[in-house]
């Protein structure tokens, strides 16, 4: 095991009760950070995961939040793997090229090089490629979908074709790739027996990035002659990154961007199915403003009505309730509390978005809060907040609201009652445990809010009755 996690006694820092190590409370934390993120704030504002143990911390409040994420040189992305990776592997390089795992001034360097695919100008290049995706799909009333199934077919299908201008089957194969390096990258049971030994997952998990990489690589090679409008043709052909990095570099977009995205939407679209008097609102503000067409990017900005709801279910339903964790590379300074170099530091969007004194209420979904409410950018950060921003933040946001719109104008989401809602955190995405059966009704169907049982009741106020 590579990870270093010594125990850093610190006297006074309050936490719960600690386990048999440092790390077996990071794992625990791991399996189910959203409880931990709940519950840690009774502690106050800097606590440890165990309490007079400053290995891993957490950082609330909007002041340490900045101290944390504004000050990338003290901070580092923690990029070490658990396991120790063959050096020469497919993992091992797309594991380390990556923006994730960069820091200093080769992080600095690397982003400015990548910005340009997500400016302003490049986003709009995507929107036809989004709109044909979403026009791919049947979203008619009377059916039923997997709502989160659903969308993670829809984004990922988006997130592959604006990232590797790559359509159909072979869109279809490389998405189940992903989606397989991406389970297998945090699954318990590669980390547990790291061993290249035929029939263990490890070895699996490593063919897995081979393969990933090969579909990648012979992807850039084309790209480097196409000239196409994807991002790996511009990274391709802008020639500034090596072969290896762009492949690196792109299969982290992907990675980083569809589960995340395809949360966001299921749990808005959740959200909406249990308060129809919001989704009256930003539905009647959609067929004025696009009388049933898949909105323009100039037609996004005029969407008010469903930026408030797409930033209410962002506050409360977070897809990365936390940053990436942050290593500290010199002793530091948060309120009261000295702490030592070496230290993790986890800041998390889902403790700052509940603050009550900033947000009234805060488990209620209440996108009118919004009319004026205008937080800072450590009080409100679904994408996070500093130079370590989600870079592909622009990208998510049209994808994001593209769909809803679209959505919300051709049918009405409704639940079950009886229906389970129950938290699954999956790396850092808040996903749940078992999909969500959405049923679509027409657009002026007459709907209620459903009795929903599950553990998502820890996590916002339902508007009807709660069953335990
Ligand atoms: C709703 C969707 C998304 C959410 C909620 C989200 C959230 C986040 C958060 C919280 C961070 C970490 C910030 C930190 O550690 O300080 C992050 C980083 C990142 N995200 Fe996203 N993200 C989303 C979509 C995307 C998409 C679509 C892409 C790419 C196409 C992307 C690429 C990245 C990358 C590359 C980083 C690392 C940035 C860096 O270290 O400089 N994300 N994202």
């Amino acid at each position: 095991v590579k990870l270093r996690l010594r125990r850093l006694p610190v006297r006074r820092l309050a936490g719960p009760r600690r386990l048999a190590s440092p790390i077996v409370n990071l794992m625990r934390f791991l399996g189910d950070p959203v409880r931990t993120l709940l519950d840690l704030p009774r502690y106050g504002d800097v606590v440890g995961l165990a309490r007079g143990d400053a290995s891993v911390i957490c950082a609330f409040g909007a002041a340490h939040t900045r101290t944390v994420l504004s000050d990338p040189a003290r901070f580092h992305h923690f990029a070490e793997t658990p396991i120790a990776l063959p050096p020469d592997s497919a993992a091992a390089r797309l594991g380390s090229l990556n923006l994730t795992s960069q820091n200093g001034e080769v992080h600095r360097a690397r982003r400015r090089a990548l910005l340009p695919v997500f400016e302003r100008a490049a986003l709009a290049s995507y929107r036809d490629a989004m709109a044909a995706e979403i026009s791919r799909r049947p979203i008619v009333p009377g059916t039923t979908l997997d709502v989160f199934g659903a969308m993670t077919d829809l984004a990922s299908a988006i997130a592959i074709r604006c990232l590797f201008g790559l359509e159909d089957q072979a869109n279809r194969e490389l998405g189940a790739l992903g989606g397989e390096y991406l389970q297998r990258l945090v699954s318990p049971s590669t980390i547990v027996a790291a061993f290249d030994l035929p029939g263990l997952p490890f070895r699996r998990f490593l063919r897995v990035a081979e393969e990933l990489e090969r579909r990648v690589r012979e992807l850039v090679a084309a790209g480097r002659d196409r000239g196409g409008r994807d991002v790996l043709s511009m990274l391709a052909s802008q020639r500034e990154l090596d072969d290896d990095e762009v492949i690196a570099q792109v299969a982290l977009f992907f990675l980083a961007g569809y589960e995340t995205t395809a949360c966001t939407i299921a749990w808005t679209l959740f959200l909406l199915a249990q308060h129809p008097h919001e989704l009256d609102l930003v539905a009647a503000q959609l067929a004025e403003r696009l009388h049933g067409r898949i909105p323009e990017v100039d037609d996004l900005a005029g969407l008010d009505a469903l930026d408030r709801v797409v930033h209410e279910s962002m506050r409360l339903l977070p897809a990365a309730p936390l940053c990436f964790l942050r290593r500290a590379q010199t002793a530091f300074q948060l309120g009261d509390h000295a702490l030592p170099e070496g230290a993790l530091v986890i800041t998390s969007a889902l403790t700052a978005h509940r603050d009550p004194v900033r947000f009234a209420e805060p488990r209620r979904f209440a996108p009118a809060r919004w009319r004026d409410l205008a937080p800072g950018p450590y009080e409100y950060l679904p994408f996070g907040a500093g130079p370590r921003r989600c870079i592909g933040a622009g990208f998510a946001a049209q994808a994001i609201r593209m769909v809803l719109a679209t959505m919300l104008q051709r049918v009405r989401p409704v639940v079950a009652d009886g229906t389970t809602v129950s938290r699954r955190v999956r790396g850092i995405v808040l996903g749940v445990r078992r999909d969500v059966a959405m049923r679509l009704e027409h657009p002026q169907a007459t709907t209620r809010p459903a009795r929903i049982r599950g553990d998502v009741h820890a996590l916002v106020e339902l508007g009807a009755t709660v069953v335990a």
